[in-house]
C-alpha cells in the first residue's frame, strides 16, 4: 500500500513524524506499507513555485492514500489567491474528487476536563459530522474578483463569490450522511442525520433541504431531521449529545466542525478523513498550521494519529490495525499524558516528541 506523505506548513511537518513513526512501527509488525514524501503549502511555494506542483499532485492521485499535514502561513497572504497555501488542500480535494469529509468528534472520557463546556453537557459525546467538501461557495462560479499581482484590491468596488450546488452533488453526500448513520445506529447511535441548512434565506439550501428530504425516502430506518444553521451552532453548545450525524455544505460544515471539535476540548484530537467515490482518500487534522506554535515542540500530535487510524480503516482496509492505535492513544491518555492544548491548569504537559513517543510505547 502505498502512501504520499505531505507534511506541508507551520506544525504540519512535526506532527506528521509523530503519525509515521506509530506507521511505521506498524510496518515493523508486519503490515506492508510504503510512504512516499512530497511538498505542498507554502513550503511548495518557496521550493517551487507553486503550492501544489505537479508532481505532488501525481504522487497524491496515485497513491492508495494521502497522509497530510497542514497548510497556512500568514507569510503568503498576500499572494495571488491561486498561490497561496491553502489553494493546495482545495486543488486536492478538487482533483482527487474528495466531496466526503467525516469530522467525528469523540469526547475521550479522560478529556471531559478540558472542555470548556460542563462535563455533564459533553461527557459520552460521539457525533459525525459529514461536510461536503468540493461544492458550495468554495467552488462557485462566477468568482470575481481580486487580479492585480500583490492580490490587492485596487480600488475595485466590489468582490463575490457565488454559492451553488448540484443534484448529484447533494445526493451523494446524502448517502454518505445516511449510510454512516445506518452503521452507527447497528453500533448503538439514534439513527438520525440532523440536514443543516440556510433554507429560509438561500435558495441553494432550499434546494439542498429538498434533495436530501428525497435521498431520505430509500432509509426509512433512518430518522431526518432539518435544521438552520444558526440554531445548529447554538445546540451544538446548548446539547450537543442530542446529535448523531450532521450534514452540511461545504462551509457550514468548517464552521461547524471547528466548533464540534472545540467541544471535545481541543481542535488537537480531532481526526478527518475526506473521501471520493472509490473511497480512495485523504487524512488529516481537523485543525490547521498554527504558525504562532510551529516548530517549538508543543503541538498536539493526536489529530494526526488518529487520521492515520482512519486512513488504516477506510483506504487500507486495516481495521484491527486502526483499533490498535486508537486504543493506543486512548491508554496514554488514561496515563495522563497531556500536550499544553489539552493539560489543566496547573497540570503538567509534554511535548509533541514526547507524545509520539508515548503512543508509539502504548501499541505494544
Ligand atoms: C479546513 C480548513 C480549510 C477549509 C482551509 C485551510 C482551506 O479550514 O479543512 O477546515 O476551509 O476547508
Ligand atoms: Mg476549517
Amino acid at each position: 500500500m502505498n502512501i504520499a506523505v505531505l507534511p506541508g506548513d507551520g506544525i504540519g511537518p512535526e506532527i506528521v513524524a509523530q503519525a509515521m513513526r506509530v506507521l511505521q512501527r506498524l510496518r515493523d509488525d508486519g503490515l506492508k506499507l510504503e510512504f512516499e514524501f512530497a511538498d505542498v503549502g507554502g513550503t511548495a511555494y518557496e521550493r517551487h513555485g507553486h503550492p501544489l506542483p505537479p508532481a505532488t499532485l501525481a504522487l497524491a492521485q496515485g497513491a492508495d492514500a494521502v497522509l497530510f499535514g497542514a497548510v497556512g502561513d500568514p507569510r503568503f497572504d498576500r499572494l495571488e489567491r491561486a498561490l497561496r497555501p491553502e489553494q493546495a488542500i482545495l486543488g486536492l480535494r478538487k482533483k482527487l474528487g474528495l466531496f466526503a469529509n467525516l469530522r467525528p468528534a469523540i469526547l475521550y472520557p479522560e478529556l471531559a476536563q478540558a472542555s470548556s463546556l460542563k462535563p455533564e453537557v459533553v461527557s459520552g459525546l460521539d457525533i459525525l459530522i459529514v461536510r461536503e467538501l468540493t461544492g458550495d461557495i468554495y467552488f462557485g462560479q462566477p468568482r470575481g474578483r481580486r487580479d492585480a499581482p500583490d492580490g490587492a484590491f485596487a480600488g475595485q468596488p466590489e468582490a463575490f463569490d457565488t454559492m451553488r450546488y448540484s443534484r448529484p452533488e447533494i445526493e451523494r453526500i446524502a448517502h454518505v450522511a445516511f449510510q454512516a448513520a445506518r452503521t452507527r445506529k447497528a453500533a448503538g447511535h439514534a439513527g438520525r442525520v440532523t440536514s443543516v441548512d440556510k433554507a429560509n434565506v438561500l435558495e441553494t439550501f432550499q434546494f439542498w433541504k429538498d434533495v436530501v428530504t428525497e435521498v431520505h425516502a430509500q432509509y426509512p430506518d433512518i430518522e431526518l431531521e432539518h435544521m438552520y444553521v444558526d440554531n445548529a451552532a447554538m445546540q451544538l453548545v446548548r446539547a450537543p449529545k442530542k446529535f448523531d450525524v450532521v450534514v452540511t455544505g461545504n462551509m457550514f460544515g468548517d464552521i461547524l466542525s471547528d466548533e464540534a471539535a472545540m467541544l471535545t476540548g481541543s481542535i488537537g484530537m480531532l481526526p478527518s478523513a475526506s473521501l471520493n467515490e472509490q473511497g480512495r482518500g485523504l487524512y488529516e487534522p481537523s485543525h490547521g498550521s498554527a504558525p504562532d506554535i510551529a516548530g517549538r515542540g508543543l503541538a498536539n500530535p493526536l489529530a494526526t494519529i488518529l487520521s492515520a487510524a482512519m486512513m488504516l480503516r477506510y483506504s487500507l482496509g486495516q481495521p484491527e490495525a486502526a483499533q490498535r492505535v486508537e486504543k493506543a492513544v486512548r491508554d496514554v491518555l488514561r496515563q495522563g499524558l497531556r500536550t499544553a492544548d489539552i493539560a489543566e491548569p496547573g497540570q503538567p504537559s509534554v511535548g509533541t516528541e514526547a507524545m509520539g513517543d508515548a503512543v508509539v510505547a502504548a501499541l505494544g
